[in-house]
């Protein structure tokens, strides 16, 4: 506390504006395949995902094998937090399916308290979900408003964001966005709905949290780029999925475990002032060297618990991972959308996997279709892969990602698209103040002002 007072006296620490905020980088996947370990501990989840982070990503994650990893693919060292969403495949016109490349995700950490509130670090142990993988249109809640895309163009005009795929055709990647509830209980670390612990502000994106989740603790927000622009010369009348057999975009969802180092956390929440978004200008972090080098990022794996689904990024796929089958909506998708007759993948360990394993809670309770809820299929027959050979090598993966990261750190031009719409809650002027901002933002000022004061 003396020292605290000492530095605040000397003008050295400021307390942290409404408008403070880091991004954190995210180089790569850790792995990509049928595990969430929030919603479907210690067995494989009905479709499958991207995740960055920690290495100790599996069935069984828990905080302590989180804290005791030894790597992630994102940048602090202090960091062991796993961070997901769907894959992304291209469907081809034929019906078979290849993944879209990963550019990586940027996980903003963002001061956002209402009037009268301290922003709080995560507690350990915390899980949040963002979104429901069964949406397949746009309920207009203020929880759905959370969940957006933004079609990439460093050189056109800035796209709105839109809550479903309403333009795909994207010349620098097309970017998934969750920005997560921030207001917790102060209780529960999880809940049986894996939301009801957590709620959004008033805001959604900022404002005051409600009486009942009184914490109002740091938020975040996701942008993952996928590289559709892969697809896009195609041309080919095939269209973009995501894992959980959604087409529409709608379905989009994240899921967030937290990994963090509490002392580095609230150490970093509390001083990270800065409002520029560039993570290098957190003293914490920047002066004390917990940085990963990008090589130790590019070096973290996760084995992959599943096998025979989409081990080879490039492959064509017959069908989704999990069999799970592509529905249209606009009514919700069930977990009983599986293909008939497909053979998921096998468990490294020799256990059959069900194909489309229940999520909970499904929006109607609806029994997995018989036929492919009870597979023994010997680890030999158990691959779905239809035709195989990559036709996007894996390096396609990693190797923009650098050019983009470079260009957040420094350069307007790609700041503006980059980095526009969470950092100003207020819609004020600053350094990130790029012109794709106005479509969301303006919309949630209408609905719900703005709250914040800087
Ligand atoms: C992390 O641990 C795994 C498993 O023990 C080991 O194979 C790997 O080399 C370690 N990585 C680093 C960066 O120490
Ligand atoms: C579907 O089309 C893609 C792209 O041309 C091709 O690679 C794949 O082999 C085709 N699938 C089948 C089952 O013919
Ligand atoms: C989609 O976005 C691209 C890139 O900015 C743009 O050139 C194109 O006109 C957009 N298409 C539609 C239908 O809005
Ligand atoms: C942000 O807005 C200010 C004031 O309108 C302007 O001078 C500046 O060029 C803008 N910055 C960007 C990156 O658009």
């Amino acid at each position: 506390m003396i020292q605290l007072a000492t530095l605040f006296a000397a003008g050295l620490l400021v307390i942290p504006s409404a408008n403070a905020f880091w991004r954190l980088r995210c180089s790569q996947p850790v792995l990509n395949s049928r595990v969430d370990p929030i919603v479907n501990p210690g067995k494989p989840s009905s479709h499958s995902h991207t995740i960055v982070g920690s290495n100790a990503i599996g069935f069984d994650t828990t905080f302590d094998s989180l804290r005791a990893s030894n790597c992630s693919t994102c940048k602090v060292k202090d960091d062991k937090s796993a961070y997901w969403t769907p894959e992304l495949f291209y469907e081809y016109k034929n019906g078979s399916f290849q993944a879209v490349p990963h550019g990586g995700m940027l996980v903003y950490y963002l001061q956002r308290n209402g009037n009268g509130e301290t922003v709080e670090a995560f507690p350990d142990g915390l899980r949040v979900l963002a979104g429901n993988p069964y949406l397949r249109s746009d309920p207009k809640t203020p929880e759905s408003q959370a969940i957006t895309w933004n079609c990439i163009d460093f050189h056109g005009p800035a796209q709105p964001q839109t809550s479903g795929f309403t333009n795909t055709t994207c010349p620098d990647g097309l970017r998934a966005q969750v920005f997560f509830p921030g207001c917790w209980d102060g209780v529960n670390l999880d809940s049986p709905d894996h939301k009801s612990h957590m709620a959004y502000p008033d805001g959604v994106d900022n404002g005051l949290c409600p009486p009942t989740h009184p914490h109002h603790l740091i938020s975040i927000f996701y942008e993952v780029w996928f590289y559709v622009n892969t697809f896009n010369a195609l041309n080919d009348g095939g269209r973009f999925v995501l894992s959980n057999g959604d087409p529409t975009g709608y379905g989009l969802h994240g899921d967030f475990m937290n990994g963090w180092d509490s002392g580095v956390l609230s150490r970093a929440v509390n001083t990270c002032t800065a409002q520029s978004g560039v993570i290098e200008d957190c003293p914490v972090f920047n002066n004390e060297n917990r940085f990963y080098t990008d090589d130790e990022n590019n070096a973290c794996f996760a084995p992959n618990p599943v096998s025979g689904e989409n081990d080879d990024p490039g492959a064509i796929l017959a069908h989704l991972p999990g069999c799970v089958a592509v529905t249209d909506g606009p009514a919700n998708a069930t977990p009983a959308d599986v293909v008939p007759e497909c053979v998921p993948g096998v468990a490294v360990n020799g256990t059959p996997l069900p194909a489309g394993a229940t999520d909970a809670p499904p929006p109607s309770p609806t029994k997995v279709s018989s036929g492919s809820s009870t597979p023994t299929v010997p680890a030999q027959l158990g691959n779905q892969l239809a035709v195989p050979k990559p036709s996007v090598s894996a390096s396609t993966y990693t190797t923009d990602l650098g050019a983009i990261l470079s260009l957040l750190q420094g350069s307007s031009t790609a700041s503006s698209s980059t980095s526009s719409y969470p950092t100003h809650p207020t819609g004020s002027c600053g350094k990130d103040n790029g012109s794709a901002q106005g479509h969301r933002r303006s919309r949630m000022m209408r609905r719900h002002g703005s709250p914040l004061s800087n």
